[in-house]
């Protein structure tokens, strides 16, 4: 008698040399998953509420693994069971940060389709910051595929249209182990996904900032212009202070003269004056956001002009409009800043709101309901 096996169940193969999971899935079998298809010890799924998903992690079904060992070359890599990573005690990301992560959406459009963004933007931004942080890449197409495989096998993490996204991240650190500082001989790139809402607790309300010149986030000639996991841990003792006082976020200054405005913890930021929209140059202590750089092209061609240049925090208080950038944030208008005990109100409400009009068209291209002329979405499925 012959048994005919399913796509899916040839792509589980039991193996017993990850050491992260016991599970595989084949690119093939991803593709081939049904979303209907039953996946036990996931009772989170049955009860996740899409209308609420804010934006902390859960637990989907699988994550992507690739190790680059001394021979400089990332291995094919594959999907295994999303759970905990086995480190040693003395890897490189543990004991000298040697750490890159990236962050990338998948929506489901209205026809069903499977939505990225500008995956390769965030591929050649980790080549760049692996060369920074003196690590191994992985190739642009690995990375995207990758991506792509997460997204597929995680597809019944993708919330409905309109309801959020499955928040792909992306992440290279070191593994090897090194005592004396050393870049690490082993690197491992890891792909996980979970489904969020709102990046902000306000939701889609406009944002209260605080402007921070006790703290910078980085320095000239350091590692602000990359997304290395060594940026972030800094900004939490700012933030968590501005949090306790009311503020949704806090917008950082450069720390030679304490004067110019550089982003905010985790977005970028913009300002409006007149018919002209301003942002910070990125000179190494800013991140060249892809929400930052495709909003510039749209504000073009919508016809405003936009600079790039070095912004004052005066200039901030004085503008008539202020929004900030990035992959989870969107587009987020600001209804107040607050510096040095002043606080300045924005117009918030009115619908000829620059930030409404350009949120708009990047939603609409990234969900396939704007024609998508810039050739920046890839559809999966
Ligand atoms: C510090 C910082 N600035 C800006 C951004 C926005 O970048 P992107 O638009 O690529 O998400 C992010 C988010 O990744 C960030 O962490």
């Amino acid at each position: 008698m012959m048994i005919r096996q399913s796509p899916l169940f040839l792509g589980l193969i039991q193996t017993s040399l990850s050491k992260v999971s016991a599970r595989c899935l084949t690119a093939e079998a991803a593709y081939a998953l049904r979303e209907d298809e039953a996946m036990p010890r996931h009772e989170e799924y049955a009860n996740i509420d899409w209308n609420n998903l804010g934006f902390s992690p859960r637990r989907t079904d699988y994550m992507y693994k690739s190790t680059c060992a001394s021979n400089n070359t990332f291995d094919q890599g594959q999907l295994i069971d999303y759970g905990n990573v086995e480190l040693s005690p003395a890897a490189g990301v543990l004991n000298y940060g040697q750490g890159l992560f990236e962050g990338t959406k998948a929506v489901r459009g209205e026809d069903g389709r499977i939505l990225l963004f500008r995956p390769d933007q965030n591929a050649i931004r980790m080549q760049i910051g692996a060369e920074r942080m003196c690590m191994q890449s992985p190739s642009v197409k690995q990375f995207v595929d990758a991506v792509k495989q997460t997204a597929i096998a995680n597809k019944r993490w993708i919330p409905p249209p309109g309801k959020g996204s499955l928040y792909i991240r992306p992440l290279l650190i070191g593994t090897g182990p090194i005592l004396g500082l050393s870049p690490a001989h082993e690197y491992t790139f890891l792909v996980y996904a979970s489904p969020v809402g709102n990046y902000f607790k306000e939701g889609t309300a406009s944002l209260n900032l605080y402007v921070n010149n006790d703290f910078h986030r980085t320095t000239r000639g350091g590692a602000g212009g990359v997304k290395s996991i060594t940026n972030y841990a800094p900004v939490l003792k700012p933030l968590l202070r501005a949090k306790e006082q009311g503020f949704s976020d806090v917008v950082f200054l450069d720390s030679v003269h304490k004067k110019y405005i550089e982003e905010v913890s985790s977005c970028n930021i913009f300002l409006v004056k007149g018919d002209v929209i301003s942002t910070p140059s990125t000179v190494g202590t800013i991140l060249e956001g892809i929400t930052r750089k495709s909003i510039i092209d749209i504000a073009h061609d919508l016809g405003y002009k936009v600079e790039e240049r070095l912004v004052t925090v005066d200039e901030l208080m004085e503008a008539d409009e202020v929004f900030t950038t990035g992959t989870a944030v969107t587009v987020a208008n600001v209804g107040s800043i607050t510096y040095n005990g002043q606080r300045v109100e924005y117009k918030t409400s009115d619908c000829g709101l620059v930030s409404q009009k350009l949120f708009k068209r990047l939603v609409g291209i990234q969900s396939g309901k704007i024609e998508d002329k810039y050739n920046w979405v890839v559809a999966i499925h």
